[in-house]
């Protein structure tokens, strides 16, 4: 039968099944002050039916790492800034699924991207406006996506690509850091066992620089592990001399609370060139409490302080580093990984249905690498 009522009954029944049938995920309908007291659901509508955009791709998700970003998103960080850019994207705040990272394999892809056919395996991050990936379906937009390193597992791909954005953000698109490695910069990365100092150590080592790290003794040898031996005890009494020692440094990535600003700032270089590039950039907090427009005042007037301050000091630039998908960062990273430059280093791998435990776990703030969720067994 090839009539109009059956063709539309056909399209009718497709549309009801997308709304019908569901998809493992992690969905939250309202923020929560800790993990504890999250009010969440272990499932969503699928989104397999859902129509592409011309420069969209569906994923199948594979495993997806857990930033704390996620955590502190599930808190609410940031809502005021994100929610005026959904506005303009016509997106809704709630119910919100969590998630950046992925690594999984291409199901279909829309009319103009081309890159990538069914089947594809590709690992990417997405912009904190979108859905997120902790769930079995992620869309993703053609500029979060890149083919996956073909040495690594889905679980340790995904570990990688939200912090290899924001450290390539930090510190190659600011200037901090030169790829060509014209000048070999002495740089400090604390946090070494972290997410962020991991791999940020292991990419300036790659581009030439002399890196030292710093993390509590029982990291020191899961970092020599991953080939990385320039690392200081933060615990040891020792640690502001040994830090000196190994100083004073070009470039300082700031992965630590306002305790060590100065401590830090201390053992940068005396010099116009040196860089201090701060992760806690003001601004989401300051907008989160003040509102859109008072809150960009007030983290503008903190971050003209702070470059004040260090030029004043005759230490270079003060900079705020931020994180920022690019497919193209995951492009150029390939190679470093597959020659083995760069390793994964991944904690704890939990399945999706433990989602939450995962989450406890990484609140707790002592990464020994990342924690992975692994969607397919
Ligand atoms: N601005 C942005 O867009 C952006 C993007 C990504 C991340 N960030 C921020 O960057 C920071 C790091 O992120 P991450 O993903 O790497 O976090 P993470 O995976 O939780 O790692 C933090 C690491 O720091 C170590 N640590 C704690 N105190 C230390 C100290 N005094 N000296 C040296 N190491 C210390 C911790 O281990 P132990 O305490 O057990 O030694 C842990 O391994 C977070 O604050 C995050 O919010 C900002």
């Amino acid at each position: 039968m090839n009539c109009t009522l059956c063709k539309n009954w056909k399209i009718s029944a497709q549309v009801l099944r997308s709304y019908t049938t569901q998809m493992k995920s992690l969905q939250i309908n309202k923020y929560a002050p800790s993990v504890d007291l999250l009010n969440y659901q272990l499932s969503s509508p699928s989104i397999t039916n859902h129509f592409l955009k011309p420069d969209e791709a569906l994923v199948k998700v594979h495993a997806a790492s857990i930033n704390p970003f996620d955590i502190e998103m599930s808190r609410g960080y940031g809502r005021k800034a994100i929610n005026l850019v959904r506005s303009y994207a016509n997106s809704k705040e709630f119910p919100l699924i969590l998630g950046r990272d992925f690594s999984g394999v291409v199901v279909k892809s829309g009319r103009l991207f081309k890159r990538f056919k069914r089947g594809d395996p590709v690992y990417g991050v997405r912009w904190v406006t979108g859905q997120g990936t902790h769930a079995e379906y992620v869309i993703v937009n053609k500029s979060e996506i890149s083919p996956k390193p073909v040495n690594l597992t889905h679980i340790e791909a995904a570990s990688l690509p939200y912090v290899a954005c924001t450290t390539w953000s930090a510190l190659m698109d600011s200037g901090a850091v030169s790829i060509m490695g014209s000048r070999k910069l002495n740089i400090f990365i604390p946090g070494g066992t972290g997410g962020i100092g991991s791999f940020a150590v292991q990419l300036c080592k790659a581009y030439g620089h002399n890196v030292t790290t710093a993390c509590a003794p029982n990291g020191v040898s899961i970092l020599n592990n991953i080939d990385i031996y320039n690392v200081l005890d933060y615990t040891s009494n020792t640690y502001e001399n040994d830090l000196q020692n190994n100083g004073p440094y070009d470039v300082i990535l700031d992965t630590q609370n306002e305790r060590y600003v100065n401590l830090y700032k201390k053992v940068l270089k005396e010099s116009s060139k040196s860089k201090y590039v701060s992760l806690r950039p003001t601004l989401l907090p300051d907008t989160d409490s003040k509102g859109m427009t008072l809150g960009l005042i007030d983290a503008g007037g903190k971050y003209a302080k702070s470059s004040i301050e260090q030029l004043s000091s005759g230490k270079g630039q003060y900079q705020w580093g931020f994180f920022k998908p690019n497919g193209m960062v995951l492009d150029h990273i390939k190679p470093l990984i597959e020659n083995g430059n760069i390793k994964t280093l991944v904690d704890k791998v939990f399945p999706l249905d433990d989602i939450v435990n995962a989450y406890k776990y990484v609140e707790k703030g002592h990464a020994r690498g990342k924690t992975v969720i692994g969607m397919v067994s």
